[in-house]
C-alpha cells in the first residue's frame, strides 16, 4: 500500500489542489448548523473540507467532480476490527449456523496459523481487507493485533498495522496462549513487561478482552493501567459472552470505547450514560455468532455515544462491510439509518477520540463518500448492493 492510502495519518499525493463535488442530491456534513441538506455541493481543498452551499453557487476548482444526485457522506470510521491474521474459520462459521455455540478459544487457531505466516503474507492480506474496507466507504480504520501472543508476533503485526493506519492497538491479552495454559499469571506479566515494551512503539491503543474465557477484571486492571503508563489509552473488548464487570470497569478506567456490548445490565447503562467512554457495537458478531442483537436504542435513549464497527476478523466477523453493518442495526438494533450512519461517522470518530473525521464541516479532512443512491437510507435500505459510488481520502479520489 502507499502512503497516500494510510487510513489514519494524512495522506501525500500529488491530486489536484482543490475538487468541487456538485449535483449532490443530499449532504450530510453533521454540521451544527446544517447537518443536512439538499441540493448541495462541496469542495476540497489541500485535503481538507473548503467550503459547502447550494449547488447552484459552487466556486469553482482545480477539478469538478459531478455526484449525479447522489447522497454525499463522511467517510466511514471502523473502531474495531481485527485484520493481521492468517488462515480461514469458515468451518466455525458453518458449524455455529448449525448451532456449535461461538468459543473464544478459535481465537488460538487462527494463532498457530498467523505465526507461521510471513510478514509479506500478514501484509498482503490486511492490505486487501483495508482495500475491500475503502471500496465499501471506510476511510479510517482502527487494527489490533491479537494473532501473535507472542513478544516477536504481537510487534511484528503491530508494526505492519502502522504501515496501514495511525490507529493502532496492542491486544497482547487476547486469550492466553497454549504455551502459557499453566501458567496464566506468567503470560499477564509477560504482556504488561517486555510484550508491552516491544508494541507500544507502534501503538496508540491498549486493549484487553475482559470476558468469560479470556482476562479477568483484575487482570484487565492491571495491564491497562502498564498501558496508561506507557502513554496507550484504553479500550476493552467488555460483555460480549456474559454479562460482566468489564463496562463499569472501561468506564472506571476512562477507556475510550468498551466494544460489543451484547449482555449489558441496567447498571452498564448507567455507567456508560454518565461517562465519555463510547459503546462499540458490532453487529456482525451477532450476526455471525447467532448471539442476541445488541439492543442500541436503550443505549440510546439513555444518551449513550454509540460507535458502529465492523471488528472484521477471521472468527466471530468475517465482514469488512460497515453498510452491511448499518443494514443489520437498522434491521435487528432499534436504531434509525441516521442513528446507524452517526454510530458509524462520528461514533467511529469520538470512540477513536478523533476530531477532525467522521464529518465533513468546514477544517475537516476530506473524508468522503459518493453514494450511488439518493440518500442514506438507501444503504439500509437496499442491503447487499454495492452503494459506494467514490470515495475520497484527504480530498483525493481513492475509489
Ligand atoms: O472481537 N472477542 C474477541 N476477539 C474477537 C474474536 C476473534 C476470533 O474469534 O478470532 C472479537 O469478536
Ligand atoms: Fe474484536
Amino acid at each position: 500500500m502507499t502512503s497516500a492510502a494510510k487510513t489514519g495519518g494524512a495522506a501525500t499525493s500529488s491530486a489536484p489542489a482543490s475538487t468541487v463535488v456538485d449535483n449532490i442530491g443530499l449532504l450530510l456534513t453533521h454540521d451544527e448548523e446544517r447537518p443536512e441538506f439538499s441540493d448541495a455541493a462541496i469542495v476540497f481543498e489541500n485535503g481538507r473540507v473548503a467550503w459547502w452551499g447550494a449547488s447552484a453557487d459552487a466556486p469553482s476548482a482545480d477539478a469538478r467532480v459531478d455526484a449525479d444526485g447522489g447522497c454525499v457522506l463522511p467517510g466511514f470510521v471502523d473502531s474495531h476490527s481485527h485484520l493481521l491474521f492468517a488462515g480461514d474459520r469458515s468451518d466455525e462459521f458453518e458449524a455455529r449456523m448449525a448451532g456449535r455455540r461461538y468459543e473464544a478459544g478459535g481465537i488460538r487457531r487462527t494463532v498457530a496459523l498467523s505465526r507461521e505466516a510471513s510478514d509479506e503474507e500478514l501484509l498482503a492480506n490486511a492490505s486487501a481487507l483495508v482495500a475491500e474496507m475503502r471500496r465499501q466507504g471506510t476511510t479510517t480504520v482502527e487494527i489490533k493485533s491479537g494473532y501473535g501472543l507472542s513478544v516477536h508476533d504481537e510487534a511484528r503485526m503491530l508494526r505492519l498495522a502502522s504501515t496501514l493506519t495511525t490507529e493502532t492497538t496492542f491486544l497482547g491479552a487476547h486469550v492466553v496462549p497454549t504455551e502459557f495454559t499453566d501458567d496464566r499469571a506468567a503470560y499477564v506479566r509477560l504482556v504488561m513487561g517486555d510484550m508491552l515494551d516491544a508494541c507500544a512503539p507502534h501503538s496508540r491503543w491498549i486493549d484487553v478482552f475482559c470476558d468469560n474465557g479470556a482476562f479477568t477484571e483484575e487482570e484487565t486492571r492491571a495491564i491497562i493501567g502498564a498501558g496508561h503508563a506507557r502513554g496507550l489509552g484504553a479500550r476493552l473488548h467488555g460483555a460480549q459472552l456474559g454479562e460482566s464487570g468489564a463496562v463499569q470497569l472501561a468506564v472506571e478506567l476512562g477507556a475510550a470505547s468498551v466494544d460489543h456490548c451484547t449482555y449489558l445490565s441496567d447498571a452498564d447503562v448507567d455507567a456508560l450514560a454518565g461517562s465519555s467512554t463510547v459503546a462499540g457495537v458490532l453487529p456482525g458478531v451477532e450476526f455471525s455468532t447467532k448471539h442476541p442483537f445488541v439492543d442500541a436504542r436503550r443505549l440510546l435513549d439513555a444518551g449513550v455515544t454509540v460507535a458502529l464497527a465492523s471488528d472484521c476478523n477471521p472468527g466471530s466477523s468475517f465482514t469488512s462491510s460497515i453498510p452491511f453493518c448499518i443494514a443489520l442495526a437498522v434491521r435487528e438494533m432499534g436504531m434509525t439509518t441516521r442513528e446507524a450512519v452517526t454510530a458509524a461517522t462520528l461514533g467511529g470518530a469520538s470512540s477513536l477520540r478523533l476530531d477532525d473525521v467522521g464529518h465533513l464541516r468546514v477544517g475537516a479532512r476530506a473524508n468522503a463518500q459518493i453514494l450511488d443512491a439518493p440518500n442514506y437510507r438507501h444503504l439500509a435500505y437496499r442491503p447487499g448492493v454495492p452503494l459506494v459510488a467514490s470515495v475520497f481520502l484527504d480530498g483525493v479520489r481513492d475509489v
